[in-house]
């Protein structure tokens, strides 16, 4: 069983990989940790607190993190996930709110709390909650096993800018900290996540469960489908954040290559461009992993086995 950490900012994907996540027992779930992103904290606080409660998982305590990245002001993106981050769903005030203290604080004690290497993290959002960890505790880098990161872009080119994708150009900063840092970071950027695509056969298939979770996964894939056909002209939105728990769960699903990771933090024209490199010897170490291909229908396969 994996102990995880989900660091998150819902969001209509971070929603449905939240979902799976709640609704896979072979996860053991100690945390999720939320951050300023997609939309503002406080909403994506509330929003991780009522989807716990839409898969009845209270169980799982839920922290509120940074509220802006470390030093770049806060930039949402509330066109793709709706003014509250659920897209059309209503909020509601959930009956379970968030734990006293911070998402730091909670991220350094469960880790440091554990033996090395048996706690990972998934990262949906900004990286900045996880940043401003590794400044607090500088023994959690070695401590914490794998930290899959939905972030970046290579061959697929930018989201937000042509060259950078949404999280880690929210906060190019924390990105760099957590990359330089000795965390063992696996990261989904858009070259794999735009393989995994909720069609419409998926997003039908995931409706037709008829269960809380299953009703809630595919309103926020219903909505992102309408979104990207509005905005971007395509048929079938990514599910980004939903590879990193996959992975999780089925690491099978998905290809690695080892590289050499940096982000760009100086050039306002190109920040938060990651800089994926494949060849020894060229730009440092080979120590981080960069996902490359997925199985897209064994993915869709563990939401709905989570939901149903
Ligand atoms: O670029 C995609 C990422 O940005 C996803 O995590 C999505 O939720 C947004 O935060
Ligand atoms: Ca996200």
């Amino acid at each position: 069983m994996t102990s995880l950490i989900i660091d998150c900012d819902p969001g209509v994907d971070d929603a449905v990989a939240l979902l799976t996540a709640f609704g896979s027992p072979a996860l053991d779930l100690l945390a999720v940790t939320t951050v300023g992103g997609n939309v503002p904290v406080d909403r994506t606080a509330r929003n991780a607190c009522i989807l716990r409660q839409i898969a009845a998982r209270e169980d799982v305590p839920v922290y509120r993190g940074a509220e802006r990245p470390l030093v770049r002001e806060p930039a949402g993106a509330g066109e793709f996930h709706g003014a509250e981050g659920l897209g059309d769903m209503a909020p509601f005030d959930p009956a379970k709110g968030c734990e006293p203290g911070g998402a730091v604080e909670a991220i350094v004690e469960r880790v440091m709390a554990r033996p090395a290497g048996t706690v990972s993290m998934a990262v949906l959002g900004p990286l900045t909650n996880l940043a401003l960890a590794l400044r607090a505790e500088p023994r959690l880098a070695e401590q914490l096993g794998p930290v899959a990161v939905m972030g970046g872009a290579r061959a697929e080119g930018g989201n937000i800018t042509a060259s950078a994708e949404f999280n880690i150009w929210a906060d190019p900063e924390a990105a760099a900290e957590v990359l330089d840092s000795a965390c063992d970071v696996v990261l989904f950027g858009l070259d794999v996540t735009h393989q995994v695509r909720a069609t419409e056969a998926r997003i039908a298939g995931v409706e037709a469960l008829d269960t809380p979770s299953a009703r809630a996964a595919a309103s926020m894939m219903r909505f992102s489908q309408r979104i990207e056909r509005e905005i971007v002209g395509w048929d079938a939105p990514p599910v980004h954040d939903l590879c990193p728990v996959a992975w999780m769960l089925r690491p099978d699903l998905f290809t690695l290559r080892p590289c050499h990771i940096a982000v760009e933090t100086g050039s306002d024209l190109t920040r938060g461009h990651t800089a994926v490199e494949f060849r020894d010897g060229v730009a440092g170490p080979l120590r981080h992993r960069w996902a490359t291909a997925a199985d897209a229908d064994g993915v869709f396969d563990l939401l709905k086995g989570a939901t149903r």
